[in-house]
């Protein structure tokens, strides 16, 4: 099997903690991460400890996998090294030779210009050296010497691996191409885009999992509908912070179902993971089983199919990997 991981709404969706889940449930031998670069956060928790993690992929946690990073993705060798050595990954994490490098200039540049203050960007340099690349004037991660030991074909080894889990970030709002632009990120952020990142052919993926939160949250500047204030959201336990910026996130307590639609559609979503089911319906810490989910929730979960017309087969109930129920045939 061939599946891609994406976000349906504005990033932080969950994503890290589902696609850590599917790693271990599905036993993938190759996870492979597209999107864009260290400007995701993906927060996983696993066997009590948190990971924050931007540049590698969250199915670490499936110690045995292949842990790959595609053409697409633009790479800061400094993150990328340390978070090798948090997992202690050393022997088994590759970058597709193609992909790009983000330089201390881009930092820089993302830091000081007037347009990313405007957008409110994470400033880790994503759109600076994603220009540079199209302008054909950007470095690839062969200029970097700590990057050499890491060097592969990404697309080789996807296409050549019987089981492979592709990790996309961002989230479909902030797609380059259908978000609320300008107030997107750098690239277009759909499956078939992250596909293409790490060098699968549209043909040859089975699956796309929309990660969805049961609430809709945003970090940096642009539209956003039935925004809380930080204290609403506080009182609703769903005031959350950027792992990648730290910025108290802005938060909306309903689903977007218009654009979740339009997210499913262009997705080619074949299974909706909706998490945070226990932050929004109290009753529902850590379940393991759909039959015992509330009343409310399990309402919730119907209407979320029946609108966005979309099976939900996984749900969140916790922040831990394990608290997932998985409704997968
Ligand atoms: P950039 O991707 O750093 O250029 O930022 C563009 C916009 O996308 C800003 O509003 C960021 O806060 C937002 N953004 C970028 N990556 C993520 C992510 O992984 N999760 C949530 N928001 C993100
Ligand atoms: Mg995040």
């Amino acid at each position: 099997m061939k599946n891609i991981v994406v976000g349906g709404q504005y990033g932080d969706e969950g994503k890290g903690k589902i696609i850590s889940y599917l790693a271990i449930a599905d036993d993938p031998q190759v996870i492979a991460r597209g999107g864009v670069g260290p400007n995701a956060g993906h927060e996983v928790n696993y066997k009590g400890k948190r990971y924050p993690m931007r540049m590698l992929g969250c199915g670490f946690v499936n110690e045995k996998a292949r842990l790959l990073i595609g053409a697409g993705v633009f790479v800061n060798p400094e993150v990328f090294l340390k978070e090798v050595d948090m997992i202690n990954g050393r022997n088994r994490c590759g970058v597709d030779f193609r992909a790009s490098l983000i330089t201390k200039e881009h930092i820089e540049r993302d830091s000081a210009s007037d347009n990313s203050k405007k957008i409110g960007t994470t400033k880790t340099g994503c759109g600076p050296a994603v220009s540079d690349r199209v302008n054909r004037v950007g470095k690839l991660v062969s200029e970097s010497p700590e990057l050499k030991p890491y060097l592969t074909d990404v697309v080789k080894e996807v296409n050549e691996a019987k089981d492979v889990m592709v990790e996309g970030t961002q989230g479909f709002m902030l797609s380059l191409l259908y978000g609320t632009y300008p107030y997107v990120t750098s690239k277009d952020v759909s499956a078939s885009t992250i596909a293409a990142d790490v060098g699968l052919g549209p043909t040859q993926i089975d699956d796309v999992v929309m990660v969805i939160k049961s609430y809709t949250t945003r970090v940096g500047n642009g539209p956003f509908k039935h925004e809380l204030s930080v204290e609403e959201a506080t009182a609703r336990k769903m005031q959350e912070y950027g792992t990648v910026t730290g910025r108290p996130r802005r938060s909306s307590p309903d689903l977007h179902f218009d654009d979740l639609k339009l997210a499913a559609t262009i997705n080619g979503a074949t299974h909706i993971a909706l998490t945070k089911v226990d932050v929004r319906f109290p009753g529902n810490d850590r379940l393991k089983k759909y039959a015992d989910l509330t009343k409310e929730a399990k309402a919730f979960i119907e209407n979320v199919e029946k609108k966005i017309g979309v099976p939900v087969t996984l749900i969140g109930t916790g922040p831990d990997v394990e608290d997932t129920i998985d409704r997968r045939g």
